[in-house]
């Protein structure tokens, strides 16, 4: 079993990305989560390398063989509570890992942000093995009494993600 790493980009307990979050965590074994807006702001802000507790995410990153990264659009982008974490993480901090990126957005204008905004920075940091990943649009996830229902729709295109996942070598090795 590979060890897999969520790195989640909101800045908001209520988040969409929170219902996709807890989706993956439904239907991948022993995820860790890295909640970027739950990491102390200053070290984020100051770029501090040396706080205990972005050494410790970091570490959890060293370790994983699979990174999903979920992030909201924000400004025709990826969030940037999500970008001041990735810009802690080590040179070629990603090298050997399999990437599956995930963004919510407001609309479907921004369809190839995870193409044009992320999978630039994923590569910089390493990254080889990135896969198409899953843009949603907020309609697909809505808001309960209980926390977040996915659309069947949306769910079947995290599935197939997933499923490419588990087909990779570094998943079932
Ligand atoms: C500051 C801000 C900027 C946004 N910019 C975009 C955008 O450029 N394109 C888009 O499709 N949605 C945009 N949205 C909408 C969010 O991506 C979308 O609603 C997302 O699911 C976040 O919703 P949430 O409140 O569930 O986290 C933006 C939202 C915020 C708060």
């Amino acid at each position: 079993m590979a060890h897999v790493v969520i790195i989640n980009g909101t800045n908001s307990e209520s988040s969409r990305i929170q219902g996709v979050q807890q989706y993956i965590e439904q239907h991948v074994e022993e995820a860790r989560s890295i909640e970027v807006y739950k990491l102390p702001a200053q070290a984020l802000v100051t770029a501090d390398y040396t706080n205990e507790v972005i050494q410790a995410a970091n570490r959890l990153i060293e370790q994983a063989q699979v990174i999903i990264i979920l992030t909201p659009v924000y400004k025709a982008s990826y969030t940037g509570i999500l970008k001041t974490f990735l810009d802690l993480i080590p040179q070629k901090g990603l090298e050997n890992k399999v990437i599956l990126p995930i963004m919510v957005g407001g609309s479907a204008h921004h369809l190839l942000v995870i193409e044009y905004a992320l999978k630039p920075v994923l590569s910089v940091l390493g990254a080889t093995t990135i896969l198409q990943g899953v843009y949603l649009i907020d309609q697909s996830i809505e808001r309960t009494a209980h926390g977040f229902t996915i659309q069947e729709e949306a769910r079947e295109r995290l599935q197939s993600q997933l499923q490419k996942l588990r087909k990779e070598p570094i998943f079932l090795s």
